[in-house]
């Protein structure tokens, strides 16, 4: 039956026109709740999850991913510095990628123009999308990004851009670490919260999320990671230096490692790297100024207070900045503070009482 010629046709038609019309609005109107949004636009770094697909090397990994310098991925890990490229990991294990995120504003977040896949004998967009990048990108996206019109033409030693997902936002008017978290089976929403000292709230509105149980296994969740508290100065080359929780970084052209530590209340703990400078000939002296031999990292504490020697940035003329961080350690610093908010609460009851006069005021009047 020819459904072009007949009323039936004109129905179909008509009834598959509403359809593209529905599935369109869906799609349109689901983009506007879409991960990895971008409220502004730049450039950042960004993390993403890479579960193994096979059994590999650190220095595969850095390959795949067109990863600069080998550190950074340490970093990023956790891993000692010393830990050599032809480190080995089991199939399955999840490595934290570092990647130079861009932002469009309205539009979702991409890694800036990498990594970059050269196409070899056998390869499809959906294997590359699904396996050999374990589904951080779709292949759609990919076909997207490069601009191919038919997914299935594709050919040996083509290059391709990976998109990988990240964001540059701000969450609740604090910078953080963007983080593509690959969602394990069986976890929560609470759990993931919790681990990344994160909210349930702010996982379920940056992720476009309706509810708690959305939430799928092996979906690439947007979570945002708190970064230390720095003291690197805004004219710094390396400004806002983000290091999350649980990882390192090393910057001033190496001849700084920076690590962050919730434990050690998010303050960022800069020393001497011992590593050479990737650009100076040798790293400069890292002495706090006015300090008897306070060197970058050192602590000295006496009765009331306790000094750091803090990295405070780098310059392009071999400078690398430091500044002496106070912090007051006497317990009279509590009972202050309690005074303090004993007062506070005296003038709330103060503030209460005229408020009462006035009532009782303008009753009477
Ligand atoms: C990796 O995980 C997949 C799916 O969870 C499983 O089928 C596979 O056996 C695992 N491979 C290894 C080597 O553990
Ligand atoms: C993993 O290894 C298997 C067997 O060697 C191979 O067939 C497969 O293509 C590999 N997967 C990826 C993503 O490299
Ligand atoms: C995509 O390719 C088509 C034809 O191959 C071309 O007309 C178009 O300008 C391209 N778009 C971009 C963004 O490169
Ligand atoms: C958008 O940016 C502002 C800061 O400019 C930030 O406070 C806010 O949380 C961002 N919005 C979202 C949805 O991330
Ligand atoms: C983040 O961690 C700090 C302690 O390190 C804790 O006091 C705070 O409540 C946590 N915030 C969230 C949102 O979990
Ligand atoms: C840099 O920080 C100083 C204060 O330390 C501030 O006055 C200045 O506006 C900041 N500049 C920029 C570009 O943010
Ligand atoms: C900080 O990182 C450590 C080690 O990775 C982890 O055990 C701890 O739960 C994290 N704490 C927070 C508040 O994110
Ligand atoms: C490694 O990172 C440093 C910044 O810490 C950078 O200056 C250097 O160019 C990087 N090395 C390479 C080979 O890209
Ligand atoms: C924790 O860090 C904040 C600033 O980030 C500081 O004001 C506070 O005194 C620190 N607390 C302790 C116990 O070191
Ligand atoms: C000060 O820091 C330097 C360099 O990190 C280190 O070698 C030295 O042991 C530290 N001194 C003290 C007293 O902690
Ligand atoms: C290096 O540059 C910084 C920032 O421009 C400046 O504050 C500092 O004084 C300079 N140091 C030297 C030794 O020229
Ligand atoms: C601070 O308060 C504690 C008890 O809360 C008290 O033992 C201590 O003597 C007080 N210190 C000062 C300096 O007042």
């Amino acid at each position: 039956m020819d459904y072009r010629s007949s009323r039936a046709g004109a129905l179909l038609r008509g009834l598959s026109l509403v359809c593209s019309v529905g599935v369109l609005f869906v799609i349109f109107s689901s983009a506007a709740a879409e991960p990895f949004q971008c409220n502004s636009s730049g450039t950042c770094d960004a993390l993403v999850d890479y579960v193994l697909p096979n059994s590999t090397t650190l220095s595969r990994i850095q390959t795949l991913f067109n990863v600069k310098n080998l550190t950074s991925i340490l970093g990023a890990n956790n891993l000692p510095l010393s830990t050599p490229p032809q480190r080995t990991f089991p199939a399955n294990q999840t490595v934290k990628i570092p990647f130079p995120c861009i932002c469009t504003k309205g539009a979702t977040g991409k890694s800036n123009k990498l990594p970059i896949y050269t196409v070899v004998p056998n390869d499809g967009l959906y294997h590359i999308a699904a396996e050999v990048f374990s589904g951080l990108a779709t292949f759609q996206q990919i076909q997207a990004a490069n601009n191919i019109s038919n997914a299935n033409l594709i050919y040996v030693g083509q290059k391709l851009w990976i998109p990988l997902p990240c964001s540059c936002d701000q969450v609740d008017g604090q910078m953080v670490v963007h983080y593509g978290y690959a969602v394990p089976a069986r976890s929560s929403v609470d759990g993931i919260a919790q681990q990344y000292n994160t909210t349930a709230d702010v996982l379920l509105r940056l992720n476009g999320l309706a509810s708690p149980n959305d939430l799928k296994a092996g979906a690439i969740l947007d979570v945002p990671l708190k970064a230390c508290a720095s003291m690197v100065s805004n004219t710094s080359l390396d400004y806002p230096l983000l290091v999350p929780n649980g990882t390192y970084t090393l910057t001033a052209t190496n001849c700084v490692k920076c690590n962050c530590d919730a434990a050690n209340n998010w303050t960022l703990n800069c020393e001497p790297s011992q590593t050479k400078s990737s650009v100076w000939s040798s790293c400069p002296s890292m002495q706090c100024q006015g300090t008897d031999n306070l060197y970058l990292g050192n602590t000295t504490s006496s009765s009331c207070s306790r000094s750091t020697c803090a990295y405070a940035g780098y310059y392009n003329n071999r400078t690398i900045s430091t500044t002496t961080a106070l912090d007051s350690t006497c317990p009279a610093s509590d009972n202050n503070s309690s005074a303090m908010s004993m007062q506070g609460s005296w003038k709330r009851n103060l503030w209460l009482f005229v408020l009462v006069q006035v009532l009782v005021l303008c009753v009477w009047i």
